[in-house]
């Protein structure tokens, strides 16, 4: 037994030793592996950072045209996973049927469920990586009663993920590579974070042996709540509100500010960032220039725009050292490029996938892991007799 150290919210425990991902919240410093997010948002394509995330390493040219060409043959999923997505009411979250298809998917695919066979850890890894933007897709899909297409192995994972979001079977899809790099970018800051609520959601499912595709859809769903992934919903749905009330930002603010209220600036404050985040600096920057070039939800651009002056202006934030986090400015990019508010958190999931696999493995492949079973401190009632239920 010995003493048990109460710490809620996990505020100053650590859980793991990692080599994956670090950050200085103070000095706003994110890096995989130990390269800078900045470097890698710029110039590197997303399956090069989950193979760097995933491996340890960068990957040489054959080993990204490798890993590239292999991701891209387990795009295609089980055509009775078709039926999945129709026994789905129209309108159902997205984030609900991808867990639920993530979960699926270890159902379809029984001889990679062995956590202790290392070549089955990386089929699953492998099916995981392709079959999650056709997961995804089909999400959106199905929630606008679309028809589902088909991925094509000649394209790239971004370049796939949005045709079969977009794509019709009457027409080519055309491609803008400025959409897919912005893609790229988002997909790559979104990565990994270290031991954020799913990520430690994954490791505590991995720990008691549960197959990877159980434990990638419980980040998924750990992912979905408005505090975590599912902010980036929460801040358009925020800002529309704010527009349609016809509220100024400055009684938004007083509102926020009164705790009363129960209302939150969504998109600001982080439990690790306590100076600034550096994704969301660099996700400004592209918004500020996608959203200008695009036309369309400039009105919207300038509210969040203001909204963060007004915060980072305002005593309550600063003295709480609250900054816009990564959340803040996705949604606009993302509704600019013609997603509803209620895919976000799906692409958000999209592009943490490779973070959770790196973690779920980096796990398993520690000596003698043990099981996660955090302890509690009990304050309920002390010994008592049971009573027959006529004398209660
Ligand atoms: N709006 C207003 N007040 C806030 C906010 C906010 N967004 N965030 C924190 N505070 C206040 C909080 O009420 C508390 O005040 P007081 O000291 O008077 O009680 C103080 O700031 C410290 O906040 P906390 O809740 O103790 O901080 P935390 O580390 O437990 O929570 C957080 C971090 C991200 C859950 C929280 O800042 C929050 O709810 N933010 C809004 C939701 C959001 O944007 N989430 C996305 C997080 S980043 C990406 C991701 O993980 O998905």
């Amino acid at each position: 037994t010995g003493v048990t150290t109460l710490d809620p919210g996990f505020v100053n425990t650590a859980s793991c030793v990692s080599s994956i991902t670090f950050i200085d919240g103070d000095k706003g410093v994110l890096q995989y592996r130990g390269y800078p997010i900045e470097q890698l948002a710029e110039k590197a394509t997303f399956i090069e950072v989950a193979y760097l995330l995933i491996y340890g390493e960068l990957p040489s040219k054959q080993q990204l045209d490798d890993f590239n060409g292999k991701i891209a043959r387990r795009m295609m999923l089980d055509e009775r996973m078709r039926e999945l997505f129709r026994a789905f009411p129209r309108g159902a979250h997205p984030m609900q049927v991808l867990g639920a298809g993530v979960t699926a998917l270890g159902s379809f695919n029984r001889d990679t469920l062995d956590v202790h066979d290392q070549a089955q850890i990386e089929e699953a890894s492998l099916r995981l990586l392709g079959s999650m933007p056709t997961l995804a897709a089909y999400a959106y899909k199905s929630s606008v009663g679309a028809p589902f297409l088909y991925p094509q192995t000649k394209l790239g994972y971004v370049e796939n993920y949005l045709r079969l979001s977009f794509g019709t079977p009457q027409e080519e899809y055309e491609i803008d590579d400025d959409v897919v790099r912005a893609f790229e970018t988002l997909f790559i800051l979104h990565a990994d974070h270290e031991q954020n609520a799913s990520t430690s959601t994954v490791r505590l499912v991995g720990s008691a042996d549960a197959n990877i595709y159980a434990s990638m859809s419980s980040g998924v769903h750990a992912l979905s709540g408005p505090l975590h992934g599912g902010a980036n919903q929460a801040v358009l749905e925020m800002l529309r509100e704010i527009s349609k009330e016809g509220l100024n930002i400055k009684d938004f603010v007083a509102q926020v500010k009164d705790k009363k209220s129960g209302v939150k600036l969504m998109g600001f404050g982080h439990r690790v960032y306590k100076n600034y985040d550096p994704r969301a600096k660099i996700i400004k920057g592209h918004a500020d220039r996608l959203l200008r070039n695009s036309g369309t939800s400039n009105h919207l651009l300038e509210m969040a725009l203001e909204l963060e002056e007004a915060a980072l202006n305002d005593d309550y934030f600063i003295s709480r050292k609250l900054y816009p986090n990564v959340d803040f400015y996705t949604g606009l990019i993302y509704e600019a490029m013609g997603f509803p508010a209620q895919h976000f958190t799906a692409l958000f999931a999209l592009g943490r996938l490779p973070g959770w696999i790196a973690q779920w493995r980096e796990q398993h492949a520690e000596p003698g892991r043990k099981i996660g079973r955090p302890r509690q401190i009990y304050i309920g009632p002390g010994q008592r007799d049971y009573a027959p239920i006529n004398e209660r």
